[in-house]
């Protein structure tokens, strides 16, 4: 109720919400994808799908998902942009409200956000803005966004300013994961999304991670099966922290784990480096630091963390090019602060992550820094 105050009035908007949502996770799951629109329309508002997806995917599979929600009789069309991390911009994000908008879709849409993280983090976006937002649907069709993007309900997309600048925490109605989309996805995109999965296990489960070990040959031989006891896994570590963090103030930090040294990797890399593929590296880096300080992640447990990147066929050492300082500059949050301390999230075995004071990173010394990157060259 709004309270009348002496010098005006509060709103008094307390309220409680209830964004929960299921992972479907599956094999072929496009006509039972339709099926179960058909009961959601049923049931809500919603009269209209829109599926958007990149230039990419959508000759693979959105095609084939469209027909699929046709032929139940609903309303659906295909909205799609160049594929690439050079159009997860703000100018797409206008050209696809524009669509969007010119197309009437209103309030009763559903989108279908249909690709790679890419995809996920504009259309999530999408939906978050279109009339003032409208609930979407993930269906990833990589092994990152498997693993990691799909769930959470980070959106958002880069600025020239920098990555993932603007954005909005937007939660999926439903994910639905179908390992048979990874069958077109190329090698290098399918093994450097891989590293968010190795990462999952290094930050939270240890018999995952000896499962990762046990399986490696099968995962890269997209053995359906065991994809979909990844995907389950990986939804499973994330959702917890997800779940107990979800706006991003203290645990789920350690989701970062190697994307410190990482993201400065992949920035100093041109971008020529995908994102799993400077991760690695980072792993490796902030892997070392963990021993060096001594974290209790001894040198067994970085000799199996990076042996298991390396059965991705990833490059974990750092290239030559990219020195020292520009790592320390890049991952100092300003330019004075170079030479101070920089927070690293750090395992303190394999499973397990380091507590420092309440929170999930810890402090670190450049010159500290600088010694574990000489050792992972
Ligand atoms: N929201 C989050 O929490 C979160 C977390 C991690 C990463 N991200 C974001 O995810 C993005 C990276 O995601 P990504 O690695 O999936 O990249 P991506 O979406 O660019 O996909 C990689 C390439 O594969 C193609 N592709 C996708 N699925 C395919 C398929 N099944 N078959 C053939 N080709 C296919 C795409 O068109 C693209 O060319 C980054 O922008 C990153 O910031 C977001
Ligand atoms: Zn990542």
């Amino acid at each position: 109720m709004t309270t009348q105050t002496e010098d005006g009035v509060i709103i008094n908007l307390e309220r409680k919400i209830n964004e929960s949502y299921d992972i479907i996770i599956g094999s072929e799951l496009f006509p039972g994808i339709a099926q179960d629109l058909v009961l959601l329309k049923d049931e809500s508002k919603i009269s209209k799908f829109a599926i958007i997806t990149d230039s990419k995917v959508g000759p693979l599979h959105a095609v084939r998902l469209e027909s699929c929600l046709i032929e139940q009789g609903l309303d659906c069309r295909t909205f799609s942009f160049k594929a690439g991390e050079k159009n997860k911009n703000m100018d797409t994000v206008t050209r696809l409200l524009n669509q969007l908008g010119e197309a009437k879709y209103n309030r009763d849409t559903l989108i279908l956000a249909l690709g790679g993280g890419v995809v996920g983090d504009t259309a999530g976006l999408v939906a978050a803005l279109i009339n003032r937002g409208v609930p979407y649907v993930q269906i990833p069709t990589t092994t990152l966004s498997q693993a990691d993007s799909a769930v959470g309900g980070k959106t958002g997309v880069d600025l020239p300013a920098g990555k993932n600048l603007v954005g909005a925490f937007k939660q999926p109605l439903r994910v639905y994961m179908d390992v048979a989309t990874l069958d077109t996805l190329d090698d290098r995109n399918y093994r450097a999304g891989l590293v968010e999965v190795i990462k999952h296990g290094i930050i939270q489960d240890t018999n995952f991670f000896d499962y990762l070990e046990q399986n490696m040959d099968r995962i890269l031989a997209k053995d359906k099966e065991v994809l979909i006891y990844l995907a389950k896994q990986n939804s499973r570590i994330k959702g917890t922290v997800v779940e107990k963090d979800p706006n991003e103030k203290g645990l789920r930090r350690i989701l970062n784990y190697g994307h410190t040294a990482g993201h400065a990797i992949e920035t100093l890399s041109d971008y020529e480096l995908l994102h799993g593929e400077a991760i690695a590296m980072g792993i490796n880096v902030a892997g070392t630091i963990a021993y060096l300080s001594e974290t209790g992640f001894g040198p067994e447990d970085l000799g199996r963390q990076n042996r298991l990147l390396e059965r991705l066929g990833l490059q974990i050492r750092i290239p030559q090019h990219i020195t020292n300082k520009q790592i320390i500059e890049k991952t100092a949050s300003d330019k004075k602060a170079a030479s101070g301390k920089v927070r690293y999230c750090l395992p303190s075995g394999i499973g397990d992550m380091m507590e420092f004071d309440g929170v999930y990173s810890m402090p670190i010394e450049a010159n500290l820094v600088v010694k574990a990157i000489d050792m992972c060259r």
